[in-house]
């Protein structure tokens, strides 16, 4: 007899399986218990009848507590009812491991409480749902890039340099060196850009951010493109069909996360229609001086409300573009038509969630790039490899990088970045 998963259940209507599983919940009347379960796949119904089953096999039924580990028998069913379409009709059941005292009761726990037993939140059918969102961000991004011919370069986490500004660096030794965890791969990518012309990466990075909020995490993902030959506009166009593209494959691939999630797909429909909006960043600052934001002048960078306020004019995700140059980064090209703001946009999410994507157009020229990189103090040693990308064949590139926690927070719709991560890094928080 065969071992399945649930996700196999439509294979073997009516017939006679095993199954691995966990108690997550069981109710019991009088003839009849039901066990709620779950193999790590998906979670579904156990149905166990006192006539059907040796006395034994009931009374285990009955008193099996939340998370034993159990090996079932019995024959998969239609169930119109669950999630799944499919529940499991039990003849026999083994104690695998026996589970006492299970802190995560079904009853509401606050979310330091739940925080500090993240390993064993992640079990919960809200967690589940999301990482299955995460995954498939995941792997939609990789198929994504290899259809457009992007190949994957990894980074170096341990590294020298600080292309998103000093103030958030986590400090290590290398051995008798300085050296931080890596903010983004960026620069690495514009080397490897010039190498192999269209390239991506995606991995860890790091920012000490002191701040507390629901979108921020000291350690995140961030998936990275760099494209030699590409100018800002085109950047901006592959961005939202990547974005759009995600989207798209969330909605068809995570139809029961999305439901457990109580995710609106309509909304997220919208999402999949290009070409995003685009705003300057002066005519965003505009519309938030006329909306009532008098504490915002031209030259500030935006807070979330400002953020939320731009995002909630429109229905999908948008550009925000040409920021001043003195808020970004030194490696930001300069806008030609106003050299006071750099050839960059961030894409502001809807509903609050904030920018996913920041992005721009590469300095190209060595004198303008050593010129900034004395001004924005950082040392000519560190950078001098980046410089020499643009003393052999200095060419146009553009390139964005995507928070993915940030892009899994707002499609599975949930309040706080800190789910989007099997094991945050918060602030004060590296447990467990
Ligand atoms: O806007 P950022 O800082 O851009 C860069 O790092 C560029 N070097 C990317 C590039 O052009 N290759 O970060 C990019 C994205 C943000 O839009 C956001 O989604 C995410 O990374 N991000 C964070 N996500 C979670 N927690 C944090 N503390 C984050 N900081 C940035
Ligand atoms: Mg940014």
């Amino acid at each position: 007899m065969e071992t399945i998963t649930m996700r196999q259940a439509k294979d073997f209507v009516g017939q006679e399986v095993y199954m691995n599983a966990w108690v997550t919940n069981k109710r019991s009347s009088g003839k009849i218990a039901f066990l709620q379960l779950r193999d790590g796949v998906a979670f579904f119904q156990g149905v166990v009848l006192k006539n059907d089953v040796s006395e034994e096999v009931f009374d285990l039924a009955k008193s099996l507590n939340q998370e034993t580990s159990i090996k079932i028998r019995g024959i998969i069913q239609e169930d119109s009812r669950s999630n799944l379409g499919y529940e499991l009709l039990v003849k026999d059941i083994q104690v695998i491991g026996e589970s006492h005292d299970y802190p995560i009761t079904p009853k509401e726990h606050g979310t330091d409480f739940l925080m500090d037993h993240r390993h064993l939140w992640l079990r919960s059918s809200k967690q589940h749902a999301i990482m299955q969102v995460r995954n498939e961000i995941i792997r939609a991004t990789y198929e994504y890039m290899n259809q457009e011919g992007f190949i994957k370069v990894d980074p170096p986490i341990l590294t020298g340099s600080a292309p998103e500004g000093t103030t958030e660096l986590f400090h290590t030794k290398y051995f008798d060196e300085d050296a931080f965890l890596s903010q983004s791969g960026q620069l690495y990518m514009e080397a490897a850009a010039m190498a192999f012309g269209k390239v991506f990466s995606f991995g860890p990075t790091f920012r000490a951010e002191k701040s507390k909020t629901r979108r921020h995490l000291i350690e995140f993902w961030m998936m990275e493109p760099e494209m030699a030959f590409v100018e800002h506009e085109e950047s901006l166009q592959i961005q939202e069909q990547y974005v759009a593209y995600i989207v798209r494959n969330v909605i068809d691939h995570c139809q029961l996360a999305l439901k457990t999630l109580g995710r609106d797909t309509e909304q997220l429909e919208k999402y999949t229609k290009t070409p995003y909006p685009r705003i300057s960043y002066t005519e965003a600052i505009e519309l938030l001086n006329k909306n009532g934001f008098d504490d915002i002048k031209w030259g500030d960078d935006f807070g979330s409300p400002h953020e939320t306020f731009i995002a909630s004019q429109y229905e999908q995700p948008i550009f925000i573009t040409n920021y001043p140059k003195d808020i970004k980064p030194f490696y930001m090209k300069l806008n030609p038509e106003d050299p006071s703001t750099v050839l960059c946009a961030d894409m502001i999410a809807p509903e609050g969630y904030g920018e996913i994507i920041g992005g721009s157009e590469r300095i190209v020229d060595y004198d303008l790039l050593a010129e900034n990189i004395k001004k924005f103090g950082l040392s000519e040693d560190a950078y001098g490899w980046y410089m020499d990308l643009r003393k052999y064949g200095s060419v146009p590139h553009s390139g964005f990088g995507i928070g993915l926690e940030r892009a899994v927070a707002w499609l599975t719709g949930i309040e706080h970045i800190r789910e989007t991560s099997a094991f945050p890094r918060l602030l004060n928080r590296i447990y467990p």
